[in-house]
């Protein structure tokens, strides 16, 4: 899906509860962490914000990244209307390696299967992280390509192993790596057909 895609889908974004329940089920397993307001997040692919409006709060702060102006707008409006101070909005397309930002937290919520690159971003998260800082990734587990319409541009990656991205991520400096299968997508449109979402943490050596 491309970033006109997103650009034009992002007002009604939020309208599907199904999103709603995953992105709450996500920032709610991220808070488990041993987050603190001392800590500086980057959220990449945020979207609406649906996640990193659940995570912000236990921070000091969240960049959040998109490439679709028109989701950052929807997010901004949601933080400018509840008076949130602690979310700056940026667009950009990071994969260009433009990004040095150091962070204490790196959040990338159902974006990673969009990038062609994703083991190249997944590198990169892990050089922007500060020693001992997280690595939070949700996604969907490996599929058979049918969770997208067979139409969808940039669809990169039909989903993830965890266990690929683990020893992936344990080459990266990473440590203390754990995955679960947080979540089950069902799509009613697809004879009920189930997609599990994994989250998977890690911490920078
Ligand atoms: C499926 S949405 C997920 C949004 C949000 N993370 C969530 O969980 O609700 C994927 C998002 O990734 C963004 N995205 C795709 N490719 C990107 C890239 N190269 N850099 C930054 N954002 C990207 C899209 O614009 C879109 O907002």
């Amino acid at each position: 899906m491309t970033t006109e895609h997103f650009d034009k889908a992002a007002a009604d974004y939020d309208k599907k509860s199904r999103r709603i329940v995953l992105a709450d089920t996500i920032s709610s397993a991220i808070n488990n962490l041993p987050l603190s307001k001392q800590m500086c997040g980057m959220e990449f692919g945020c979207g609406t914000g649906l996640v990193g409006m659940g995570v912000a709060p236990s921070l000091c702060e969240l960049i959040a990244i998109d490439t679709s102006q028109g989701m950052l707008d929807v997010l901004q409006q949601k933080v400018l209307d509840q008076g949130i101070t602690n979310i700056q909005t940026l667009c950009c397309d990071f994969s260009a390696d433009t990004y040095t930002q150091k962070h204490d937290i790196i959040i990338c919520s159902m974006t990673l299967h969009h990038l062609k690159d994703a083991k190249g971003l997944l590198l990169h998260f892990t050089e922007l992280l500060n020693p001992g800082g997280y690595l939070a990734i949700a996604d969907l587990i490996t599929e058979d390509g049918s969770f997208h319409d067979p139409s969808a541009k940039g669809i990169w990656h039909h989903g993830f192993d965890p266990k690929e991205l683990t020893t992936l991520l344990e080459g990266f400096a990473m440590e203390d790596i754990k995955s679960t299968i947080i979540h089950i997508i069902i799509k009613k449109a697809q004879k009920n057909k189930e997609f599990p979402v994994f989250l998977l943490t890690g911490r920078k050596k």
